[in-house]
């Protein structure tokens, strides 16, 4: 076994789902189990980093080891993941809900036996890692992103790479067919400004560790 190769570094890992309240008793939620990003904090953490864990809402265990913080919703993903800084690396593999309804009903939306249904109007929610990406100070070295596509994989990924301001996107294609949402298994492609790197179809703990090497072989060094 070689050095550990990213002690002394601070790892910043978002995973799992976002949940946004409708009302007391409803959310909107997506498929992320946090499965991928879990395995990404513990595979740092193997290689010697402090790894802080933001994470929405998921039935898995945090790994040992690794500063877990739970939240449920984008925005207070945000908060924490900003809360977390600085990091010599941030890797954003939440699966945040891109809207949140404008607010939540105090109480629980009744039916009124009328048969009408109630409209259920949307908010943007804040982009994590185009905020973390783009700040002027106490910017990550290496800002890694994820891009989970059903169509135009890799046209998708690369406007990502330039839109958000990541240093790669792992891109991986999580058609209904395919069972990576929420599955064990991962086969992704790496996009950065200098080309693609397509790598096999592999567990997501191995996916992970392949990943932290990769970014141990990518990491500026720390500013003076
Ligand atoms: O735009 P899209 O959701 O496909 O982008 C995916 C990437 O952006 C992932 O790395 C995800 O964690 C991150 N993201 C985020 N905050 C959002 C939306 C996406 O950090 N509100």
């Amino acid at each position: 076994p070689g050095a550990r190769r990213l002690a002394g570094r601070h790892v910043l890992v978002t995973a799992g789902p976002t949940h946004e309240p409708i009302d007391p008793v409803r959310y909107i939620a997506n498929r992320s189990s946090g499965r991928q990003g879990f395995a990404i904090a513990t595979a740092a953490a193997a290689e010697g980093a402090r790894v802080t864990l933001v994470h929405g809402p998921v039935a898995i265990a945090p790994p040992r080891g690794v500063k877990a913080v739970s939240v449920e919703t984008a925005r207070e993903m945000l908060a924490a993941a900003e809360a977390a800084l600085p990091a010599d690396i941030a890797v954003f593999a939440a699966a945040v809900a891109d809207w949140r309804p404008v607010a939540e009903a105090a109480g629980k939306i009744k039916k009124d036996g009328s048969g009408s249904v109630p409209a259920l109007a949307l908010a943007e929610n804040p982009d994590i890692l185009a905020a973390i990406a783009h700040r002027a100070e106490g910017r990550p070295g290496l800002v890694v992103g994820f891009a989970a596509e059903t169509d135009d994989l890799l046209a998708h990924a690369g406007a990502k790479l330039a839109r958000k301001g990541a240093d790669v996107i792992v891109a991986n294609d999580v058609s209904p067919g395919t069972g990576i949402m929420g599955g064990a298994e991962n086969e992704v492609v790496l996009v950065t400004t200098g080309g693609t790197e397509r790598w096999p179809r592999l567990g997501k703990d191995e996916v992970a560790r392949r990943l932290v090497h990769w970014m141990a072989d990518h990491l500026p060094e720390p500013r003076p």
